[in-house]
């Protein structure tokens, strides 16, 4: 899961700013896994595992499941669910966790003789997609539907795919019968936040200090009944993620019966409060050694105090400003990177998001949910600096 990407090389001095340029956005690509991400892996590899345990190819229950034959089928009671949750802020680094712990499992096994299946089977191990913004159940089956094409190859549901998407429970169990008779061992939501609906920012910036956050309206039960569904009658572990408003909204509307997460539960942190010794001991000394200037910056406290100021620690932010800083120094003769160009670089490229980090630094529940307003934002903003920052 850890990604270190090629350092710069010794002659820097000698590259011409327009070739660092391009090696400088390798830093993308950075990873440095953080405890949290760890403990995720143990989960989705113990859902994985132990679902499989109770989905035996040998016994009668698991092909009347798949085949939905029985109307009234049941699990057998000794077959739990496997459910986990992700939350945390924008830019957390929740997807990029996610990504990396699932590309350590095969994402299909081809098997070429199996249990009752003439041509053998192929076995679809996870699959992940977003949750389509609108939430709607038609949306969400279609986006299933394309997943699981990407992943196959299979054309099995371009026909439903090409027609009029109306009928969404339909289209919902069209999938679930494929998926289970494919034996799908994962099922990965992400952006868990779209099922709601966000009130407009100008409402919510009426709210009065102290009044009561108004409750995320959900946009169409039937996709959350039947997720709910897949997780509790079908046996397909789900993996959601999501922001912490989002997640909120999904837990409210479920009774107690109806727990979602099961398996785990985890907080991805930006580095703040207490989380901040993983930040100056772990990720920016390694984020560190991606300088790529003559003169490189000494990695220090007060560095670090000041990508934290301007960051929030959200590790989105950081990643960016350390671009931001190198593309503000390229600009001047001296072949160095200093303080001062993460400062300029906070106050021009990452202007836009000075608020929201003003928000996440004030940890004010009602001013934090600001920050949650600005992140549908951020798709844009963040196409348009990164397209900024790596032109000529
Ligand atoms: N562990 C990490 N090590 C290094 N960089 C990271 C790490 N996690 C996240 N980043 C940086 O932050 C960026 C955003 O991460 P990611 O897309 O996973 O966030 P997210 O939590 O899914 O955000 P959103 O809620 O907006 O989808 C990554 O592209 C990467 O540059
Ligand atoms: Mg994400």
């Amino acid at each position: 899961m850890v990604e270190f990407p090629p350092r710069p090389p010794k002659d820097i001095a000698s590259i011409p700013r327009h070739v660092r340029l391009h090696m400088l956005m390798s830093v993308r690509d950075l990873h440095v896994p953080s405890v949290e991400e760890l403990q995720l892996y143990e989960t989705m590899d113990m859902m994985i595992r132990q679902n499989y345990h109770h989905l035996q190819p040998s016994s009668s229950s698991t092909w009347s499941m798949i085949s939905g034959e029985e109307a009234r089928y049941r699990p057998p009671v000794t077959a739990p669910t496997y459910g986990a949750a992700v939350v945390g802020v924008s830019g957390s680094g929740k997807t990029q966790a996610i990504r990396r712990c699932l590309s350590t499992f095969p994402q299909t096994i081809q098997h070429t003789s199996f249990f009752r299946m003439v041509n053998g089977l192929q076995q679809v191990v996870w699959l992940s997609l977003d949750v389509p913004a609108g939430g709607k159940a038609t949306d969400l089956a279609a986006a299933l539907m394309t997943a699981w094409k990407k992943a196959t190859g299979s054309t099995r549901f371009d026909k439903t795919l090409a027609g009029e998407w109306r009928n969404g429970p339909q289209m919902l169990d069209e999938w679930r019968q494929v998926a289970s008779s494919h034996f799908l061992g994962l099922l990965h939501l992400d952006e868990i936040q779209n099922l709601f609906k966000l009130p407009p920012l100008k409402s919510r910036s009426k709210r009065k200090p102290g009044e009561p956050q108004p409750e995320l309206r959900i946009i169409d039960d039937q996709s959350l009944k039947w997720i709910l569904t897949a997780l509790n009658e079908w046996q397909i572990p789900l993996l959601v993620s999501g922001t912490p408003d989002g997640f909120g909204a999904l837990t409210k509307r479920l009774s107690n019966t109806e727990r979602i997460v099961t398996s785990g539960y985890h907080a991805f942190k930006h580095f703040w409060g207490d989380h901040d010794a993983a930040f100056r001991q772990h990720f920016l000394p390694r984020l560190g050694h991606y300088q790529y200037v003559a003169r490189p910056i000494a990695i220090n406290e007060e560095l670090g105090d000041l990508v934290l100021e301007k960051t929030a620690g959200v590790q989105r932010l950081i990643i960016a400003l350390w671009i931001a800083a190198h593309r503000v120094a390229f600009e001047r003769n001296d072949d160095d990177l200093r303080l001062g160009d993460f400062k300029v670089a906070a106050d021009t490229y990452l202007a836009p998001v000075a608020q929201a980090v003003a928000a996440l630094h004030s940890n004010d529940p009602g001013r934090l949910s600001m920050y949650e307003d600005l992140s549908p934002q951020d798709h844009s903003f963040w196409a348009q600096f990164w397209s900024n920052i790596s032109r000529n």
